[in-house]
């Protein structure tokens, strides 16, 4: 993912874009962050970016003209330019997880009282806020969106699902977690913890989540009691997941596919249903018949590092000692293989 932070104060980011996950996700060419000064677009020789507000009023504005520079400096076809503003909608879980499959995002930041409504009007595609209380400038809302959204790009998390699991991703607060040791100034871990029981572990950690968002956040419980008691269960896209449904015809050789090859991890299995998640995209896939050869869909994963490209292509080739004849095509920027019921899929890499 490429990320464009306009503002007039690059040097703001040097910390949190060069701590922990960020800087990893960074050093791992998962993200590229880059900086740009809207003070380098000045008009004149002042190099003044802010001027009074028509009709009066207390502070400056920023202009249009130095700003439309800045974004057409960076924009590209697939660039979504967002505006940091408290006027905007208020960013959410699966708002942060829809923006993690941007592929340029442009994140403007606002001084002073803001900018010109015309530059917002003609060059903005959405306003976002960070909550309801006013900040002096867009550059902390514009780390935090991006520490949000950064949680949802496949590899930044140690571990895939970590983000699925977090608060509010199915629609409920996140339950209590312990660590070592057993016994902390006489408080001890819950017993279910320790015994090993998945199930009972499973059952316990829901149970504490309902109880904690009743507490905390009623709204939001009886939100998720109605989604699950109405006919219309919440679709996969309203929890920011994007769910693909195909029919296979060995079950067992997909997964090989899937989860071993392509690092999907499965979700659900039952006889003749497979549900695996890569990411955001969820996959379903169904024993049954299959489309004629011809009109099987075509699908696009990624972008990925050029790395994580190379395990794939690692693991494929493992797979192939092992008698599985799956085919791998290089072109271009991207690597094209069919799935064991020729199935396409084109992996994106990272530019
Ligand atoms: C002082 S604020 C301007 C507030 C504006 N006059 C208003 O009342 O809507 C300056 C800049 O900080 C950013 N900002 C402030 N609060 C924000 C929030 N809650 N969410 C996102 N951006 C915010 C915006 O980029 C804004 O242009």
């Amino acid at each position: 993912m490429q990320v464009d932070i306009l503002s007039l104060f690059p040097r703001y980011f040097e910390g949190p874009f060069s701590e922990s996950i960020l800087a990893r996700a960074r050093e791992k060419g998962l993200v590229t962050i880059r900086q740009t000064d809207i003070r380098d677009f000045a008009q004149d020789k002042h190099n003044k970016v802010d001027d009074r507000p028509y009709g009066g009023g207390p502070g400056m504005v920023l202009m249009a003209e130095p700003v439309a520079q800045a974004i057409e400096k960076v924009k590209t076809p697939d660039t979504k330019v967002v505006y940091l503003s408290p006027q905007g909608k208020t960013l959410s879980a699966s708002h942060c997880e829809e923006l993690a499959r941007c592929p340029h995002l442009v994140l403007l930041c606002g001084h002073y009282e803001g900018i010109d409504q015309r530059l917002i009007d003609t060059m903005v595609d959405e306003e976002i806020s960070i909550g309801d209380y006013v900040l002096t400038s867009g550059c902390s809302p514009a780390v935090v969106l991006l520490d949000a959204v950064m949680r949802f790009v496949p590899g930044v998390l140690g571990h895939e699902r970590a983000a699925q699991e977090d608060s509010f991703q199915n629609g409920i607060l996140d339950c209590p977690h312990y660590t070592r040791p057993e016994t902390w100034r006489g408080l001890s871990v819950p017993e279910v913890l320790q015994k090993g029981n998945h199930d009972h572990i499973n059952k316990w950690r829901h149970t504490q989540s309902m109880l904690r968002t009743q507490r905390r956040r009623p709204a939001l419980l009886s939100r998720y009691q109605q989604e699950l008691e109405s006919p219309r269960q919440m679709s996969p896209s309203e929890f920011g997941l994007h769910e693909i449904t195909l029919p296979v015809s060995k079950l067992n050789k997909s997964k090989r596919f899937y989860r071993d090859v392509l690092g999907f991890v499965l979700v659900e299995e039952t006889d003749r249903n497979l549900i695996l998640e890569l990411g955001s995209l969820r996959l379903r896939l169904q024993e049954g018949t299959l489309p004629q050869e011809e009109l099987r869909s075509r699908f696009t994963l990624g972008p990925f590092t050029e790395e994580a490209i190379q395990k794939i292509l690692d693991r494929m080739r493992r797979a192939h000692r092992g008698q599985e004849t799956w085919e791998a095509n290089s072109i271009d920027k991207s690597i094209e293989l069919l799935d064991p019921d020729a199935y396409q899929w084109t992996l994106l890499e990272l530019k």
